[in-house]
C-alpha cells in the first residue's frame, strides 16, 4: 500500500510517500480501506520528535481516518462495508489501509462525506472534552478561542453554540483567517493585534466566560485578563512555541481558573469515554446542529505540504489528505 512516512526526524519536509506492506489484522482490530486522513498540529511535532508520543522510526503520519470497513470482529458495532471514522492515535493514518481497535471506530452519519469525516474526531472530540468536561460550559456563556481559523479553532466555532454557548469570539492573525472564522460560525472576530481591548469592548467590559487556548505564548496573561468573574482559561496547546507561566495572584484576585485539558490522556485513562462522546456528538452532526468541517484537501503525493502548512501557519480550517 502507499503511505506517508517519516524515516528522519527532520520536520514536515521529510515526510515521503512510500510503498509498504499493509498492516496486519489483529483480534479486536478493524481493517479500514482509508479514503481520507486528517492532519493536526501534533503531526508536525512528531516529524521532529517533539511530541509526547515518539513512535519508532520509520512511522506513518497522522492520527485519524475516514473510510470503508473491510473487516471487523464478529459482534462489533460496525461491520464490513460501513462508512466509518476512526482514530489511530497517533501515527498509522496517512496510508491506504489502517487497522485500529474496535472502540476507536465509529459509523459516520450519511450526511457527512468521508473527506469531511476525516476532519472530525481529533478536533471535535477534543473541543467537546474541553468545553463540556474541563470548561463546564453553561448555557448562555461566551466562549473565546485563539487560533480560531486553525483545526481546533474551527471546531470550537462549529461546536460551541450547539453545546450551549450564546456567543463565540474568534481571535485570528490575518483578515484571510477572519473570513475563515466567520465562515465557520464565529459570532465576532478580532485580530490578534489589540485583541484584548477589542474583546473588552465587545463584552461591555465584562470579559468572556471561557477562553479555549491552543496557542499559548505571550498572549496568555492577557487571556487571564480577558476572563469574566468565575471565568475559565483552558490550556489546550502551544502552537506559538513558548510555554507560558501563571502568576496565581491573578487567579485569586479575579476568581478565575486556569485548567489543563489533555483529551488524549483522558481517553487513555477513561475506558468508554470515546463512546460516550460520540453518542453525544454524532446526533448533533446527523441533525445538522453541528456543521461538518470543510477541509482543505491535499492528495497523498502532497502529504509533506499538508503537514508543512500547519508548521508555517498558512493552514486554514482542517487539513485532510485524500487516499482514494
Ligand atoms: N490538549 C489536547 O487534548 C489537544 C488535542 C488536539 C490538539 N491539541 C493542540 O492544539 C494546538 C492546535 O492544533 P491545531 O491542529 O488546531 O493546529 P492548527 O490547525 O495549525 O492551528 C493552530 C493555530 O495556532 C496559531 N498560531 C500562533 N502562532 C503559531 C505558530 N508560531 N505556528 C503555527 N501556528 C500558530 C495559528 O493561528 P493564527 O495565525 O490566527 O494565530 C494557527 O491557525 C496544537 O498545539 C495541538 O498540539 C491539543
Amino acid at each position: 500500500m502507499r503511505a506517508a512516512q517519516v524515516s528522519k526526524l527532520e520536520g514536515p519536509e521529510a515526510v515521503e510517500v512510500v510503498e509498504i506492506p499493509e498492516p496486519a489484522a489483529y483480534p479486536g482490530g478493524v481493517v479500514i480501506d482509508v479514503h481520507a486522513a486528517g492532519v493536526a498540529f501534533p503531526d508536525v511535532l512528531m516529524t521532529r520528535g517533539l511530541y509526547q508520543i515518539k513512535p519508532e522510526l520509520p512511522f506513518v503520519v497522522g492520527g485519524e481516518v475516514a473510510g470503508i470497513v473491510r473487516e471487523a470482529p464478529e459482534g462489533a458495532h460496525i461491520t464490513a462495508g460501513d462508512r466509518v471514522v476512526a482514530l489511530t492515535m497517533l501515527g498509522n493514518a496517512l496510508a491506504e489501509v489502517a487497522v485500529t481497535p474496535t472502540q476507536m471506530v465509529f459509523r459516520l452519519p450519511d450526511n457527512v462525506s468521508l473527506q469531511a469525516g476525516a476532519g472530525i474526531l481529533f478536533n471535535d472530540l477534543t473541543v467537546h472534552f474541553c468545553l463540556r468536561n474541563r470548561g463546564r460550559l453553561a448555557a448562555g456563556e461566551t466562549v473565546l478561542v485563539h487560533g480560531a481559523a486553525g483545526g481546533i479553532g474551527t471546531s470550537t466555532l462549529r461546536m460551541a453554540v450547539a453545546l450551549g454557548a450564546s456567543r463565540v469570539i474568534a481571535v485570528v492573525s490575518t483578515e484571510e483567517k477572519a473570513a475563515v472564522a466567520r465562515a465557520n460560525g464565529a459570532t465576532d472576530v478580532v485580530l490578534t493585534d489589540g485583541w484584548l481591548a477589542a474583546v473588552k469592548e465587545l463584552t461591555g467590559g465584562r470579559g468572556v466566560d471561557i477562553v479555549l487556548d491552543p496557542v499559548g505564548g505571550d498572549r496568555f496573561t492577557d487571556s487571564i485578563r480577558s476572563l469574566a468573574p468565575a471565568g475559565r482559561l483552558l490550556v489546550v496547546g502551544f502552537t506559538a512555541g513558548e510555554i507560558p507561566t501563571v502568576k496565581v495572584n491573578r487567579l485569586l484576585l479575579k476568581n478565575v481558573e486556569v485548567i489543563g485539558a489533555a483529551w488524549g490522556e483522558w481517553v487513555m485513562t477513561h475506558p468508554g469515554y470515546l463512546t460516550e462522546q460520540w453518542a453525544e456528538v454524532e446526533p448533533l452532526l446527523a441533525s445538522g446542529k453541528i456543521t461538518p468541517p470543510k477541509p482543505v484537501l491535499y492528495p497523498l503525493e502532497r502529504a509533506a505540504d499538508a503537514v508543512a502548512s500547519l508548521d508555517n501557519r498558512t493552514a486554514t480550517g482542517k487539513v485532510v489528505v485524500t487516499l482514494r
